[in-house]
């Protein structure tokens, strides 16, 4: 049973600069949603509720984000806007969440390590909101049903990626055992192509043993000079069964300006209100 979930969120979103110069890249927008509060919903559709963010300086809109609006809320009821009303309620409903600071920008695995005493000694999963996936069951869900079909400890979600592009992601050595299962038995955060022992590369979701967090407090910094996730579960390998799960559903890079933006026409050309709109707009302009 995975009830808690950590969402490494201290990052400074360079790649979003100036539009993140003073708010964070968690909180910019696909269509109407920030990209956390994906990750959020993602998490509460397989049964997840304790949300733990891993936040750093200039994050508040975060909290704010993941707290009753009474003003706002107040403001709603008086106008008679139910459907937006309940929209803003949604936002906290059905989730406890709690904040944890990384003050220094020493890597995955050490923003993972900070929520030790939160999570405490029971498996957890991880998200990192820059990987938005849209998919028919929650990917999170698909991995927690892999992790019991499989007595698996260690469950990465994983993809195909080009072979060029390797050198971006952790990418396992793995043995298919299933459908869309692999026994990992290696694993190297941004290796170079030649140097890649395949071309299935981690995507952020993950679910994690308590046995992590002692084997993080032991990882050197690696990748980059920082304290590498991957590193991490590399050294459970044999002590935990790693399984690597390709995932049914459709992965954004919302980290990129590209596959942000990718995200977010996907994303509004589903969406009933707009989606029309914006389909008929871009063959008007011969876009598509
Ligand atoms: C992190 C992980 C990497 C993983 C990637 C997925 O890298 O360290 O193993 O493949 O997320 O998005 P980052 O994108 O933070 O450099």
């Amino acid at each position: 049973m995975i009830r808690k979930a950590v969402f490494p969120a201290a990052g400074f979103g360079t790649r979003f600069l100036p539009a993140t110069k003073a708010s964070p890249k968690e909180m910019l927008p696909l269509v109407d949603m920030p990209l956390i509060q994906h990750g959020v919903e993602e998490a509460k559709a397989a049964g997840i509720r304790d949300m733990i963010i891993v936040t750093g300086r200039g994050k508040n809109a975060i909290e704010d984000h993941f707290d009753v609006s009474f003003e706002l809320e107040a403001l709603l009821e008086k106008k008679g806007n139910g459907d937006l009303l309940q929209q803003v309620r949604s936002v906290t409903d059905g989730a406890d969440f709690f904040y944890v600071r990384q003050n220094l920008p020493l890597g995955l695995g050490h923003a993972v390590l900070r929520s030790v005493e939160i999570v405490g000694e029971e498996p957890f999963a991880v998200v990192l909101s820059d990987d938005v996936i849209d998919a028919p069951v929650p990917v999170l869900k698909q991995m927690i049903a892999a992790s019991e079909r499989h007595s698996a400890g260690v469950v990465l979600a994983i993809q195909k990626v080009p072979k060029d592009a390797v050198s971006k992601y952790g990418i396992i050595k793995g043995k298919k055992i299933g459908d869309r299962a692999y026994e990992v038995s290696d694993m190297v955060e941004k290796p170079r192509p030649e140097k890649a022992p395949s071309d299935l590369a981690i995507i952020g979701r993950y679910i994690l043993p308590p046995s992590v967090f002692p084997a993080l407090l032991a990882t050197r910094p690696g990748a980059g000079g920082e304290i590498q996730l991957t590193d991490a579960i590399r050294s459970l390998i044999g002590k935990e069964r790693v399984i690597g799960y390709e995932f049914e559903g459709v992965r954004y890079d919302a980290g990129t300006k590209l596959g942000f933006q990718m995200a977010n026409i996907a994303f509004a050309l589903k969406d009933p209100e707009i989606g029309p709109g914006l389909q008929a707009f871009l063959r008007k302009e011969r876009f598509v």
